[in-house]
């Protein structure tokens, strides 16, 4: 069959799904069928392109036009004069500066894409298409590595690099391999961590959806390095579409032997099974996430042991985030030197970010690590969408506020470490001045009480009174002293609570506080009298909320 002359790129994603993507898709098959021109011009679903806010997308390549809002009638326009005729349709074209657009037809890897490490193929290639993830340098470094490198030799380039865990933490992979690779057993797992519980937080369900194979060669890599023959992929049950992509991805690469035993000709086997949860936060947690994949209830365990040497089964297992995962196979091919040429000397390469809130163009997004939350927020979400900038918060709901003073930090680890913040895993929640601090903790706080396991006291009955706390400051009803309070059981659980759950509202709480303090303290009423210890009281805020 000839090659055809035009494709048509869809970004599907979960996201797309429910605004019509599928439906634009079909429209446009339709369309094209019914000209004959189906051989010709081919449609394609892909990953997310990134941030454009303009519903359905499709590119149209190799012109390098980016349609937006698209409906039935914008695609049959379409079809009619820029597919059959050549004419562009104006009207319906994306604004240039809507970043990042798919890429040049020409040079992509020169244009908008340069610079990306885990998202090169979001958005370019069919998810779908092993043969496209191979012809895009796919699969080339566990290749390289099983034909010319010693497992010691991928975990010494791993550590080289100076990638740093992406699932918030920023552990270092190298060293956190190391004690897998060094740890005694024969039998070893590589656990992809893809539970992604933290509102806000939605990419590695777009790195998933755009480039599963990434994901899969990223696993066999580690696999290799430490010592494991078997990988999972503990993903939440609603990330449907990334688990339909993935289980194609796995079945694709067995289908061609980069799955399975004597993988390229070499004595190493390994092979991929995913395992869904039920959707609870704590599960993110790597002791819980194993928990619940040996079926039980999703409760963090004590550590140590780590699960380096103790974990699924009992087994030393490796737990990695996706995107520390996808950005294993662009390392080995490129070596470390390479992947340190981005980024900062204390947080290589590059970090993918969902941004949303109040600016102009939320999304999926891959910067340089060390670029300032004011970079991020005007050079690659178009800037604030109404009002002014008043704080942002970094890494979903566990993680800390950002006031205004702290637009211009670089964000990697340690410059961020540095002002007495944590970087988190990847989302930025950027809010003006219409949200209010005291609406903003509320809303984190039965976050955490609805998603604490209610395992441990500390936890179950803090987060309780803590969002009881918060309800009062919200409706401006709150006791005297109830900021303080605040205060003390946030740090009490940052002490006691036996997991990073219940730990985790100290992040949110005490940076609000850090920043908006005086804002908290306007939802008290110095008029409330606190009830007497022992005494049982019904709190109308609560019976309102
Ligand atoms: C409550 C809680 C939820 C978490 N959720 C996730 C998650 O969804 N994805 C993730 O990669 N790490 C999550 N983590 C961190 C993991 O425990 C673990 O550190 C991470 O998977 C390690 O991967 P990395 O070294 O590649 O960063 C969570 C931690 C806690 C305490």
């Amino acid at each position: 069959m000839a090659k055809p002359r035009m494709h048509v790129m869809i970004p599907v994603d979960a996201d797309t799904v429910v605004i019509g993507a599928r439906e634009i898709k079909s429209r446009f098959s339709a369309e094209i069928g019914n000209r004959g021109l189906a051989d010709e011009v081919k449609v394609i679903e892909t990953g997310s392109f990134g941030p454009t806010n303009a519903g359905v997308v499709a590119a149209i390549q190799p012109d390098g036009v980016i349609y937006g809002n698209l409906t039935p009638e914008r695609v049959a326009d379409i079809v009619a004069e820029h597919v059959v005729k050549g004419r562009i349709c104006g009207r319906y074209v994306l604004p240039r500066e809507c970043p990042p657009p798919v890429p040049e037809a020409a040079d992509s890897r020169q244009t908008q894409y340069a610079g990306r490490i885990v998202l090169d193929n979001c958005g370019r290639i069919d998810p779908e298409s092993i043969e496209e993830y191979i012809a895009n340098d796919g699969y080339f470094a566990l290749g390289k590595a099983l034909t010319e490198m010693t497992p010691e030799q991928v975990l010494a380039t791993v550590t080289d690099s100076g990638l740093r865990g992406r699932g918030g933490a920023g552990f270092p992979t190298g060293r956190k391999w190391s004690f897998c690779a060094s740890a005694k057993g024969d039998q070893k797992y590589v656990i992809c961590n893809a539970d992604e519980g933290e509102p806000g937080t939605f990419k590695d369900r777009l790195i998933m959806e755009g480039d599963p194979h990434k994901v899969v060669e990223g696993m066999a890599l580690c696999g290799y390095a430490i010592g494991a023959s078997m990988g999972y992929v503990y993903i939440r049950g609603e990330y449907k579409l990334s688990i339909e992509r993935l289980e194609k991805a796995i079945a694709a690469a067995r289908a061609k032997g980069l799955l399975g035993k004597g993988i390229f000709g070499s004595a190493f086997a390994f092979d991929l099974e995913i395992k869904i949860g039920a959707g609870a936060y704590v599960c993110g947690e790597e002791t819980a996430l194993i928990e619940s994949m040996e079926g039980k209830r999703g409760v963090p365990r004590l550590k140590p042991p780590f699960p380096a040497t103790h974990g699924y089964l009992g087994k030393p297992t490796n737990v990695n985030n996706v995107e520390t995962l996808a950005t294993i196979p662009a390392i080995v091919r490129n070596g470390a030197d390479w992947f340190r040429s981005f980024g900062t000397p204390g947080t290589p390469g590059t970090k993918v970010y969902t941004i949303i809130g109040h600016v102009k163009r939320p999304g999926l997004i891959e910067v340089p690590a060390g670029v300032t939350l004011r970079e991020v927020i005007d050079d690659y979400a178009g800037g604030i969408a109404a009002g002014t900038f008043k704080m942002a918060q970094l890494g979903g709901t566990a993680g800390e506020i950002l006031g205004p003073e702290m637009l211009d930090v670089p964000m990697d680890y340690d410059a961020m470490a540095k002002v007495g913040h944590v970087l988190g895993s990847g989302a930025i929640l950027v809010m003006n001045e219409s949200v209010g601090v005291n609406d903003f903790l509320h809303s984190c706080l039965r976050f955490f009480r609805h998603e604490s396991c209610g395992n441990c006291n500390p936890c179950r009955n803090g987060l309780q009174a803590l969002f009881d706390i918060a309800g009062r400051l919200k409706a401006g009803q709150g006791y005297p002293g109830d900021v303080n309070l605040m205060e003390e059981l946030v740090m009490a659980l940052k002490t006691m609570a036996y997991c990073p759950l219940g730990q985790s509202p100290a992040g949110p709480v005490m940076s609000a506080l850090r920043y908006f303090r005086p804002e908290v303290e306007t939802g008290i009423d110095p008029s409330r009298q606190r009830p007497e210890p022992g005494h049982t009281q019904i709190d109308l805020v609560e019976l309102t909320i």
